[in-house]
């Protein structure tokens, strides 16, 4: 299967890149080389798989790329909550309009199967119980309630305590910054053209991906990077809130393999025009744990918690991925144990030059 891995020199994509040669598939990549996320060092192509620098934005970059391409794996997107409300153009421009513009690429080459980066960040808070009032979806939290440290949501109709619970892929989606409205109007692209072309589309809602090759603490990093950028420099991971918020930490050759098996069943047909899948290991953690977790591989320094927050976080948020289990035979092969000790010794992307 010819693959276009558009963002094929991120993180992810770069891992899935890797995977489909593997299986035995013919991967080329598109990708612009963001500055925001490449600095000024982009990394050097894989060797042996054709790269195009270009926006997805440009559609004669992108029809180009396409010709011969059985299938399309669409991960570039501008990522991370960015510096502040004025980064709304670029976050829609390269994430919303560069899918359209792929999209109506694909639709005129005839390409008929898209894997999108789907994210979790579209279901927002996650899904939790309260006692007298069953399943509740609290409203964002309130800034006197985070600067008191009180970072439970309660109950929106009681107030009281609430349980948190998993997220299946049917739970409303409510996101709730530029980025995760972004990556929900993916969705709705893919689902759109799908139904108007005879085409078929599957999002991975990808939870929090760790691994070799993450970005250095930028401000579209994930939280591990940070970990393990302060570990690297022998400063104590800085947890965020009380360090009891929980995540689904999924390693990233694991999402590359869901990707390979959903561009594999989507190219045998005969799926429906779109379908949407938690991509999480099932085993989550919370952010204190993943924190101790690196810092005991990196032999430390210990993690310290501030009971800083940053607005636009949610509290938990976990998946429940069977559907991904059930219909693509998809089950992560890293564990959360293994996977840290791996990341707190990994090199990750923009130090290079240091040791690891
Ligand atoms: N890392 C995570 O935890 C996570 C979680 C959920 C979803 N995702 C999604 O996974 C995908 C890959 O993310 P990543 O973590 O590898 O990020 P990344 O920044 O490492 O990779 C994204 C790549 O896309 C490229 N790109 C961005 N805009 C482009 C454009 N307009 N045209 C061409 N190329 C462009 C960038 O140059 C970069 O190489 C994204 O769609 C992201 O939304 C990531
Ligand atoms: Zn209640």
């Amino acid at each position: 299967m010819r693959v276009l891995v558009t963002g094929g020199a991120g993180f992810i994509g770069s891992h899935i890149v890797a995977e489909l040669l593997e299986a035995g598939h013919e991967p080329l990549v598109l990708d612009a080389l963001l500055p925001s996320a490449h600095g000024d060092r982009p990394p050097a192509p894989h060797p042996g798989v054709p790269r195009l620098t270009a926006d997805v934005r440009d559609p004669e970059a992108v029809t180009a790329a396409l010709r011969g391409v059985d299938a399309v794996c669409h991960q570039a997107a501008m990522v991370g909550l960015g510096k502040d409300f004025a980064d709304a153009p670029d976050y829609v421009g390269c994430n919303d309009l560069g899918t359209a513009v792929l999209l109506a690429a694909a639709a005129r080459a005839g390409v008929k199967a898209l894997v999108l980066a789907g994210s979790m960040v579209v279901y927002g808070e996650g899904r939790y119980t309260c006692p007298a009032h069953g399943t509740v979806r609290p409203g964002p939290r309130a800034v006197a309630d985070l600067d008191a440290g009180r970072f439970e949501p309660g109950c929106p109709d009681c107030g009281e305590p609430l349980t948190p619970g998993l997220v299946g892929e049917d739970a409303p989606t409510d996101p709730r910054n530029v980025y995760a409205t972004t990556k929900l109007a993916q969705e709705h692209l893919a689902a759109a053209w799908a139904r108007s072309t005879g085409s078929a589309a599957v999002s991975l809602r990808y939870h929090n991906v760790y691994g070799p090759g993450m970005p250095r603490d930028t401000p579209y990093a994930g939280v591990a990077s940070f970990f393990r950028s302060s570990l690297a420099n022998g400063r104590p991971p800085q947890v965020y809130e009380d360090g009891r918020q929980r995540r689904d930490f999924v390693h990233v050759r694991d999402v590359a393999h869901a990707n390979v098996l959903a561009l594999s069943a989507l190219h045998a047909g005969g799926g429906a025009p779109f379908t949407a899948y938690n991509t999480g290991s099932g085993d989550p953690h919370t952010i204190g744990e993943m924190a101790t977790e690196l810092a005991r591989a990196h032999g430390g320094p210990d993690p310290v918690t501030t009971a800083a927050y940053r607005l636009g976080d949610v509290r938990h948020i976990t998946a429940d991925s069977t559907r991904l289990r059930t219909d693509l035979g998809w089950h992560p092969r890293i564990t959360f144990t293994e996977g840290m000790k791996e990341f707190a010794g990994a090199r990750l992307r923009g130090d290079a030059e240091r040791t690891g």
